[in-house]
């Protein structure tokens, strides 16, 4: 029987902000979901969340796991927080204890943990090479472990062990019970620590990988474990077969898919389950947030992308706006400056610079001029645009909504169009051209005049 207990109830003072630190993202996810996710991992009989500052709010964003809460109702330190737990301690069963703020530990060092443990009352320490704010693994001559001490409790010779507390025990239920019950607050921050528990002795397992015990305490360390988490994402992928520039600046989410071949330059953000699939380039400064994308496309720099559709072949950007609905079926070209909402294009349908197409259902091999403009809204309404199959709309257009284009029309550059146009024909709304002899330099000679006489 193992239960896992996962520590969350603390202030997070150190992060200064109205939010508790355990909903910090790190890496696109909040802290708390990957302890969540490594729980799971281990198949535990149960999992238990102590929330106690903003419990709520805890609560609530994990309302979808099926997991027991336990509440402590005055942060009074680490020991106090298991023992809000209490409860839920089986005294036959064994008690893996984490804490929330521990976004980078890894499966297998845990499930190695587990396995190996022998003693009653087990953690797992590491070497940093910066120990600062940590607590001390301090041990005897036979080096056996006598206690942990925290920063703000230890002297200068134990400041300088680099050995610390990791922060995760496995314990039996009923040993850790008892030595819950021992523990006072006779220490610098009057909390009841949970590190006093390994005074009667306890097995120190030591791990490798400083990384991997990061806690984030402030938005310093949150940003550190955010970058390891990015890199070690970014890492994974490149070992399937994807290229990435630079995985420092690489910022992909977990739970993102990405295709053989795929290259991906800098600066790139792909989030909330965007699906690539092989051989597309996404060009740096681009984010791709829900967005499908079939293969051999080319995502141009600095474009956004959300929750849309990219079909094959096609090319978008630089610099190229796709918001929520847009759906672009293959081999299609949005250019830059293009803003597309809720707008389906047509196979080999092209709109290449500074447009905006709202609300729009264009057919096949469309040919969307500079600067067309659907005018979609009344300001109280959105209205629809029909553009049907290989009409050519010349540059300058406006496309008063609703409006319904037919098959092979040309829509003449500049016009303005509030009118049906059946299949095959032409439409043009210009005023005729007027050219007077001469009158242009005139006007510019007078205007030219006035400023001079102004001097
Ligand atoms: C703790 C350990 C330290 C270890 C470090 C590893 C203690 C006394 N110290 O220090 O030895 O090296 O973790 O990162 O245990 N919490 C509660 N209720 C409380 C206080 C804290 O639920 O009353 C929770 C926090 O939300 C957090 C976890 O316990 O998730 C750890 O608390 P924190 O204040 O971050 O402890 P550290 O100072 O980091
Ligand atoms: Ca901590």
């Amino acid at each position: 029987m193992l239960s896992v207990i996962i520590l969350a109830a603390g202030k997070g003072t150190r992060m200064k902000s109205e939010k508790p630190k355990v909903l910090f993202e790190a890496a696109g996810k909040p802290m708390i979901d990957y302890t969540i996710e490594l729980s799971k991992s281990l198949n535990p009989d149960k999992i238990v969340v102590v929330t106690g500052n903003m419990a709520e709010t805890v609560q609530e964003h994990l309302r979808d796991y099926s997991i027991d809460f336990a509440l402590q109702k005055q942060q009074r330190g680490t020991a106090d927080a298991v023992m809000a737990a209490q409860d839920f301690i089986d005294d036959n069963g064994k008690v893996l204890i984490l804490c929330g703020d521990m976004p980078l530990i890894k499966e297998e060092t845990i499930k190695g943990f587990i396995e190996s443990v022998t003693e009653k009352i087990a953690f797992i320490s590491v070497k940093m090479k910066q120990p600062k704010g940590y607590g001390r693994v301090v041990r005897a001559s036979d080096n056996k472990v006598l206690k942990i001490v925290e920063e703000k409790d230890a002297n200068e010779y134990e400041k300088r062990i680099n050995e610390v507390n990791t922060g995760v025990y496995l314990c039996d239920g009923e040993e850790l019970k008892k030595r819950l019950a021992l523990i006072d607050n006779n220490n610098a921050q009057n909390e009841f620590y949970l590190t006093d528990i390994v005074r009667d002795g306890a097995e120190a397992y030591l791990t490798e990988d400083e990384d991997e015990f990061m806690g984030v305490n402030d938005r310093i360390q949150l940003c550190t474990a955010s970058k390891i988490l990015y890199k070690n994402r970014a890492e994974k992928y490149m070992l399937n077969g994807v290229s990435i520039l630079d995985p420092n600046s690489c910022y992909i989410d977990d739970g993102v898919l990405i295709g053989r071949d795929t290259v991906i330059y800098p600066n790139v953000f792909l989030e909330n389950n965007t699906k690539i699939d092989r051989n597309v380039v996404i060009r740096s400064g681009c984010r791709l947030n829900k967005a499908v994308v079939e293969e051999n496309v080319e995502i141009k720099d600095n474009t956004l992308i959300e929750d849309s559709f990219i079909g094959s072949g096609s090319s978008v950007g630089p610099m190229a706006h796709l918001r929520p609905g847009s759906y672009l079926e293959k081999d299609n070209k949005v250019g830059n400056f293009v803003e597309l909402k809720k707008a389906k294009m047509g196979e080999g349908s092209k709109a290449s610079h500074l447009t905006y197409l709202g609300d729009a259902e264009i057919g096949k091999n469309v040919n969307i001029g500079c600067g067309t403009i659907t005018c979609n809204y009344d300001g109280y309404n959105k209205y629809k645009t029909i553009i049907d199959d290989n009409v050519f709309i010349g540059s300058d257009t406006q496309l008063v909504a609703p409006v319904k284009i037919g098959k092979n029309v040309l829509v003449a550059a500049g016009s303005t169009i509030t009118k049906d146009i059946e299949d095959n024909g032409l439409a043009i709304s210009r005023t005729p051209q007027n050219n007077v002899a001469n009158k242009g330099k005139e006007i510019m000679d007078k205007n030219k005049a006035k400023k001079e006489s102004k001097k």
